[in-house]
């Protein structure tokens, strides 16, 4: 079967450029993003605010991050007080867009630019009125990985930041542009691994997915290396990283962080569209099984299946799915030889034509389903559960039919 060329050659950095309008059937949607958060001065010494070190071990980073907190996709805290101001260092890029919330109520969103400072909580924030300045409340913070770093926080002269507590669990998602959300209305907020990583009760969650990576470790669309080599380094596969970094980023310190219980990969898609070859590409997606197992022994491991795209066949459509026999190969070798930590989920049959967005990326529909599907498997494979906190996770699905009445 022939397949479309899928195109997943956005850059790490590209991203943020996408994610400032959003298309609606070739239309702008008007007012994406209601709301900006007012820029402060960065008042260092100034009595009004007590500051915090981006280094602060109150602040819960995340996802991966290097040395100078560039690059992690979100950020949690507590805080006391009716004020809350962050931040950005000079690696953030210019007017990127973040989410952001108060306590569990609903996201909010802002554009940020680096070497400045805003305040995201004050008197206009929904909810604050309520609450009482002594309680702690939480606040959450999330934009696409590498865009943004962070360079302090500052909350109410009288008020202090605190740690968030930890949920017991950890899900960890490999994968590419495939798993965030890329294309899709919010991009990572829109995402499945966000969904579900979000949507699992008692579950902290991190996506270590680049743009356009392949498993193999060589060059494509732009990434220098491969996830088999990419996964273990701090930072992003972006043309910045490498430029902070040059061509050995600093190693992640897995001993640093709590374990994965479940590690969810979906790679391969790019290996297929840059001439890796077959053996290639099974050979170095078990290397990175085997690498994921040594790190964490105690995790299980699922590997999905690369849905493809969909294509006109005579009068309907068809999928056209990527790598089947490497990624049943590689599934093959871990169950011929008993080792029930790796997983397979099939997603065949989830999606049709209409939940693509482009070039095989799922659409908000698309992503919606995936997650709702997987969580679902998750559960009943690994007696998880689903989170059933009615806090909003995927923002702006009413957008269509909110009518009452026709
Ligand atoms: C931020 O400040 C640094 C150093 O002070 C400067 O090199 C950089 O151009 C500034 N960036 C922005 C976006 O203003
Ligand atoms: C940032 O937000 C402001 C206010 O909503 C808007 O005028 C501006 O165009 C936005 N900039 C970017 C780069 O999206
Ligand atoms: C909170 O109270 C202040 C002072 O009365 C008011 O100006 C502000 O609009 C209120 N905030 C919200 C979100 O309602």
């Amino acid at each position: 079967m022939r397949i479309e060329r899928v195109l997943l050659n956005w850059s790490c950095l590209s991203i943020s450029v996408i994610w400032a309008i959003i298309l609606q059937n070739g239309q702008l949607r008007l007012n994406a993003y209601p709301g900006q958060a007012p820029l402060i001065p960065h008042a260092a010494g100034n009595s009004l605010w007590r500051h915090y070190a981006p280094s602060a071990p109150e602040i819960s980073y995340q996802g991966r991050w290097d040395n100078q907190y560039i690059s992690s996709p979100g950020l949690r805290l507590e805080f006391t007080g009716h004020q809350l101001a962050l931040s950005f260092g000079q690696h953030t890029d210019p007017g990127v867009l973040i989410a952001y919330r108060l306590g569990r109520l609903d996201w909010q969103f802002s554009n940020v630019t680096g070497n400045s400072t805003y305040q995201f909580i004050g008197p206009w924030t929904p909810g604050i009125n309520g609450s009482i300045a002594s309680e702690k409340k939480s606040f959450e913070l999330r934009g696409e990985s590498c865009t943004v770093q962070i360079s302090g926080v500052a909350v109410a002269a009288d008020g202090k930041l605190s740690q968030i507590q930890r949920a017991s669990k950890t899900v960890e998602v490999i994968g590419d542009s495939l798993s965030i959300g890329q294309y899709a209305t919010y991009e990572g907020l829109s995402s499945w691994a966000y969904a579900v990583g979000a949507g699992l009760q008692d579950v902290e969650y991190s996506i270590t997915a680049y743009s356009g990576i392949c498993v193999h470790d060589r060059e494509c669309w732009g990434n220098h290396h491969g996830q088999v080599y990419q996964w273990y380094r701090t930072c992003d596969s972006s043309p910045r990283a490498r430029r902070i970094y040059g061509a050995n980023p600093p190693r992640w310190d897995f001993g640093a962080h709590a374990a994965a219980d479940l590690v969810i990969i979906n790679l391969g898609a790019n290996d297929d569209l840059n001439g890796v070859s077959s053996t290639d590409l099974v050979s170095s997606y078990i290397t990175l099984i085997d690498g994921v197992h040594s790190v964490w022994p105690d995790a299980h491991i699922v590997i999905m299946s690369l849905w493809g795209d969909f294509v006109q066949r005579g009068l309907t459509f068809v999928q056209a799915p990527q790598g089947v026999r490497e990624i049943t190969t590689v599934y093959q070798h871990y169950r011929d030889q008993g080792k029930g930590y790796v997983h397979f989920f099939e997603t065949s049959g989830i999606f049709k034509h209409g939940d693509i967005a482009q070039d095989g990326h799922l659409n908000d529909m698309g992503n919606a389903k995936l997650a709702s599907h997987l969580m679902q498997w998750i559960s009943s494979q690994f007696g998880w559960t689903m989170d059933t906190d009615g806090a909003e996770i995927l923002h702006g699905t009413q957008y269509w039919n909110t009518e009452g009445n026709y």
